[in-house]
C-alpha cells in the first residue's frame, strides 16, 4: 500500500505513544502523524459549528474538508495547530477534548473521511504513525507495528504530568475515571476498535523509562528495515 517506510505506534491513552513517536521520528528524520489530533480537531470544530453527532453526513463532510494547518512553532518541538485559522494547539489537548474526540471517532463515516488524509500524510522519507488503528486499518502493511500498553494507574499518572506541564489543571482521580471511560469506548466500538494488529509487537511500558522504550523500538526498527 505505502511505498515509503512506516512504523505504527498504537495504544491506549497515556501509554507513551505520542512522546515515543516524536522521538523516533526526529531520530530517523521521518515525519510523524498524530492521528489523535485529527479526531480532536474534528470534535472541536463540530462543537464550534453546532453539528449534531446524529448527522453522520454533515460530520463526514466536515471531517473530509477539515481546514487545518500544522506549523513548527519557533524554538519548540511542538507543532502549532490552526483550525480554520484559529490557534487550537492547547485547546484540543484537554481531557474534555479527548473525550469529545473519542465520541466522533466511533462514527464510521468520520473515520472513512479521515483515511485518505492520514495515508497522504507523508510520502517523502518515512512516517511514524501514532494512534489507535494505525497498524490495523490505516497502514496494515507497515514494516514495523508497535502496540504500547501500561497499567491504568501509570497511564493516568503520565497524562496528569503531561497536562500539568502544559498548564492544564486536572485532578488525578477525575483523570483516572475519564481515561477509563475513553479507553472503554475506544476498545468496544465497532469502527476500528483499539486493539493490537495480529503482527504487532506489544510492549508493556509500565516499568520502562522513555529512553528504554526508544531503545527497544530503535533496535526493532534496525532489525526490520535492514
Ligand atoms: O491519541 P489521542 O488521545 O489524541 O486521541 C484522542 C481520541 O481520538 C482517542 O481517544 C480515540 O477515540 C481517537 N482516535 C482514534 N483513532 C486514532 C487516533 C485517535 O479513534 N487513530
Amino acid at each position: 500500500m505505502s511505498d515509503f517506510p512506516v512504523i505504527t505506534i498504537d495504544g491506549p491513552s497515556g501509554s507513551g505513544k505520542g512522546t515515543i513517536s516524536l522521538i523516533i521520528a526526529n531520530k530517523l528524520g521521518w515525519d510523524m502523524l498524530d492521528s489523535g489530533a485529527l479526531y480532536r480537531l474534528v470534535a472541536f470544530g463540530v462543537e464550534k459549528h453546532g453539528i449534531s453527532l446524529q448527522d453522520e453526513t454533515k460530520l463526514a463532510d466536515y471531517a473530509r474538508t477539515l481546514d487545518v494547518r500544522f506549523e513548527q512553532a519557533k524554538g519548540s518541538d511542538e507543532l502549532a495547530i490552526y483550525l480554520e485559522g484559529e490557534d487550537v494547539t492547547r485547546g484540543i489537548r484537554t481531557e474534555k477534548a479527548g473525550n469529545a474526540a473519542s465520541k466522533v471517532a466511533a462514527i464510521q463515516p468520520v473515520r472513512d473521511a479521515l483515511l485518505d488524509r492520514q495515508r497522504a500524510f507523508s510520502q517523502a522519507t518515512g512516517l511514524v504513525a501514532d494512534g489507535r488503528d494505525m497498524g490495523t486499518t490505516v497502514f496494515p502493511s507497515a514494516g514495523l507495528k508497535i502496540f504500547l500498553t501500561a497499567s491504568a494507574e501509570e497511564r493516568a499518572k503520565r497524562r496528569h504530568k503531561q497536562l500539568k506541564d502544559k498548564g492544564i489543571d486536572v485532578s488525578l482521580p477525575a483523570l483516572v475515571s475519564e481515561i477509563a471511560e475513553r479507553d472503554a469506548r475506544d476498545s468496544q466500538r465497532a469502527a476500528s476498535p483499539l486493539k493490537p494488529a495480529a503482527d504487532a509487537i506489544e510492549l508493556d511500558t509500565s516499568d520502562m523509562t522513555i529512553d528504554e522504550v526508544v531503545e527497544r523500538v530503535t533496535t526493532l526498527h534496525q532489525e526490520r528495515f535492514k
